[in-house]
């Protein structure tokens, strides 16, 4: 491994890092709003199942490839065969996955930048500054340009100080923060009236609606996205994990941290939907429909807020102050995969690269910010709902196909030295190359076909 890659110091350190990564909007934004939209426990119980039958084994792809060739995406899969056609399919696939992280960081940060400009607004809310809290709260190119550059910036600042002492550290300060301050919001929502409704909702399951393509492929992207999947970040972070780490069990814990942090939220946001009814709040659309999307955070919850007085400007305050900890460190992660590339690539500093992707990025935000309608959508479907999946199952078949069974045996068992004799073992390297990708692929056809 050469001198200048980076390496975390430990297992814990690449625990939080990489669920530092997995868990951002997409547990709690993403997760409660879509099981607001998918009837509440059906989707819950689908997710639960597609997390661990489909984006675990897809998990494990991307951190063995990554660990096994000490690589970005990009160099990475190419080495995985000495096959002209699997090399350029390899490359192609890589620079695809460059793309696809950069793009969701294009429009992730314009989201984050919009959580983040609710903690001021919360603030000035608490000491009575109406026009300042008007302000921050209300969207408008002005507050969102700069909320975005903001949240940007504060990417690339640690980004650029590698991998110990820039996504480590700030991993490990900022997810126990994000656990204490998500715990103390669940314990406070669930006791005030109306909670036991959502509740309900949330954890009783409607069994009929569990069969729904449109459910059970929503339930598939949530799981890829909220898991970091395809675009070649777990594969970086993979490759700054030490040989003498157990992958199979370290992968675990990160799927059932990710996991677990997104059904929280879930106990967070749906009973405070109907604590916001309880108080005379609307939580339906016209058609009947739950409030799902930008509407139930930017709007539903702040109102909830607001109508608690005081302790809610508090709430709120600690609400968006927690969305921003997990956007961050999840930002931190897509950043990640353009810059390694750029700098093993092209050899530069890990300072410059940095500095010129971040800013590529953020223009192409602004793009998307100036041209909203037109854009915004179509960069989070054509990125997180197509191909984000597509590359999973190339990752799949790569690590299935082109890396050699006794390589794949010989990386797993260092770390882990009953490896062969394992359930993991067992089942995993057929999975990957046969199931995985044809129950993705399943999937992503019924969601084009429908
Ligand atoms: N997993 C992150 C979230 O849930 C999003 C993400 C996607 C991060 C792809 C890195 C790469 O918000």
């Amino acid at each position: 491994m050469s001198k200048e890659r980076g390496q975390f110091s430990s297992r814990f350190g690449f625990i939080t890092a990489a669920t530092g990564s997995a868990v951002g909007l997409g547990n709690i934004w993403g997760f409660p709003t879509q099981t607001a939209s998918h009837g509440g426990g059906a989707f819950v119980v689908a997710y639960l199942i597609l997390a661990f039958l489909l984006a675990y084994p897809a998990l494990m792809a991307e951190l063995i490839i990554g660990r096994h060739t000490r690589h970005n995406m990009v160099a990475a899969l190419p080495q995985l065969s000495s096959q002209p056609l699997p090399r350029l399919l390899g490359k192609v696939t890589g620079l695809y996955g460059v793309l696809t992280a950069s793009l969701i960081l294009s429009f992730y940060a314009i989201v984050a930048g919009w959580l983040m400009a609710q903690v001021p607004a919360a603030v000035a809310d608490i000491s009575g500054q109406s026009p300042a809290k008007n302000w921050f709260a209300q969207s408008s190119l002005a507050r969102d340009g700069l909320f975005c550059a903001l949240f940007s910036a504060l990417t690339a600042a640690i980004v650029a100080r590698g991998v110990k002492d820039g996504i480590e550290r700030w991993s490990t300060r900022l997810m126990p923060a994000l656990i204490l301050l998500m715990l103390g919001l669940v314990a406070t929502v669930l006791t005030l009236p109306g909670a036991l409704e959502g509740l309900r909702l949330y954890l009783i399951p409607d069994f009929s609606l569990i069969t729904d393509p449109a459910l059970l492929t929503s339930a598939m992207g949530q799981a890829f996205f909220s898991l970091s999947l395809g675009v070649g970040t777990m594969l970086i972070y993979g490759s700054y994990v030490s040989k003498s780490d157990n992958l199979p069990l370290t992968g675990a814990y990160v799927a059932l941290i990710d996991t677990g942090i997104a059904f929280l939220a879930g106990l967070l946001i749906i009973p405070a939907m109907f604590v916001a009814q309880h108080r005379g709040i609307s939580i339906y659309n016209t058609d009947n429909t739950l409030i799902a999307g930008p509407d139930l955070i930017l709007q539903t919850l702040p109102e909830l807020f607001n109508s608690l007085g005081v302790a809610g400007g508090i709430i709120g305050l600690v609400f968006f102050l927690l969305l921003s900890i997990a956007a961050l460190t999840s930002s931190i992660s897509m950043l990640e995969v353009p810059v390694t590339f750029t700098l093993e690539q092209f050899k530069l500093s890990r300072r410059r690269a940095t500095y010129w992707i971040a800013t590529t990025i953020f223009i192409l935000s602004l793009l998307i910010l100036f041209n909203f309608d037109a854009l915004f959508t179509t960069v989070v479907s054509v990125s997180t709902q197509y191909s984000q999946p597509l590359l999973g199952v190339l990752l799949c078949l790569f690590a299935g196909w082109a890396l050699h069974r006794d390589k794949l045996l010989r990386e797993i068992s260092a770390g882990f030295p009953a490896a062969e004799q394992s359930f993991f073992w067992k089942i995993w390297p057929g999975y990957i190359r046969f199931i995985c990708p044809l129950l993705i692929i399943t999937m992503f056809v019924q969601n084009i076909s429908s």
